[in-house]
């Protein structure tokens, strides 16, 4: 028995947050009865049904998508921008791992597998997000410091992390840093960087474990390896 959540996110349907929802909105039928409750566990044997739809099993699919500037990463967007599905050809309903800003480029995984974007996301995974930030003035080494340890962002503290200055230009007062987190809360690279008061002029995420851009432009993608999914799962509970 699995809980009702983790079964309509695992087949591929949505994320499990989403899935959740679905729950509480009154959404999802299980043997034609419908379920609220988030708690409930269900088998291999009851019929689900989730906005009038039977849930099947649709085949996995895993996509790194180079996210480039301009493009929205959901499923779909109000305000009718380009969104980041608009840039794959698939009639599998994937949805990205984590989100990316519209102006942030670089590595991000799209998949219709519930079970792994989870340990993706999870930061107990300790899973490594790469990021190359190009800020607005010099970081100090007591800012480095700051950043290091953890900083308190809207009320909570972002973990510990790696903070690496690459490079340094006096003329026009910028820097190249290299930031290595576990954790994605939305805008968290730039604010925690505005929170020691440097602003954030380009972003681009390098790196998710060991997924790097190789290879790919900006808006091309590529699908992942069967070596590479494997991989990707032996991450939980162990520093990628
Ligand atoms: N942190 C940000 O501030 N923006 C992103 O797009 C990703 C991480």
């Amino acid at each position: 028995m699995e809980r009702l959540q983790k079964v309509i996110a695992n087949s591929g349907y949505c994320s499990r947050r989403k899935a959740e929802e679905l729950i509480v909105q009154g959404k999802v039928k299980v043997n034609n009865v419908l379920v609220t409750e988030l708690g409930t566990k269900v088998s291999g044997n009851d019929i689900i049904t989730v906005e009038g739809k039977a849930l099947t099993k649709e085949d996995k699919e895993y996509i790194l998508l180079y996210k480039p500037r301009g493009v929205v990463t959901t499923t779909s967007d109000d305000k009718k921008r380009k969104t980041v599905l608009d840039l794959i050809d698939t009639d599998k309903r994937l949805y990205p791992v984590g989100r990316l800003d519209y102006d942030t480029t670089g590595v991000l995984i799209l998949t219709n597998d519930g079970e792994l974007t989870n340990l993706l996301i999870h930061p107990k995974n300790n899973v490594d997000k790469v990021y190359i930030a190009k800020i607005k003035g010099i970081l100090s080494g007591l800012e480095i410091k700051r950043l290091e340890k953890g900083i308190i962002i809207d009320g909570f503290k972002t973990s510990p992390c790696k903070v690496k200055v690459k490079k340094v230009d006096k003329k026009n007062n910028t820097s190249l840093v290299m930031v290595t987190i576990h954790e994605g809360k939305n805008h968290q690279v730039k604010n925690m960087f505005l929170a020691v008061g440097h602003e954030v002029i380009k972003l681009k995420r390098e790196k998710i474990a060991f997924l790097d851009l190789k290879g790919l432009k900006p808006g091309e993608y590529r699908y992942l390896t069967i070596k590479e999914v494997k991989k990707l799962y032996s991450l939980d509970n162990k520093n990628a």
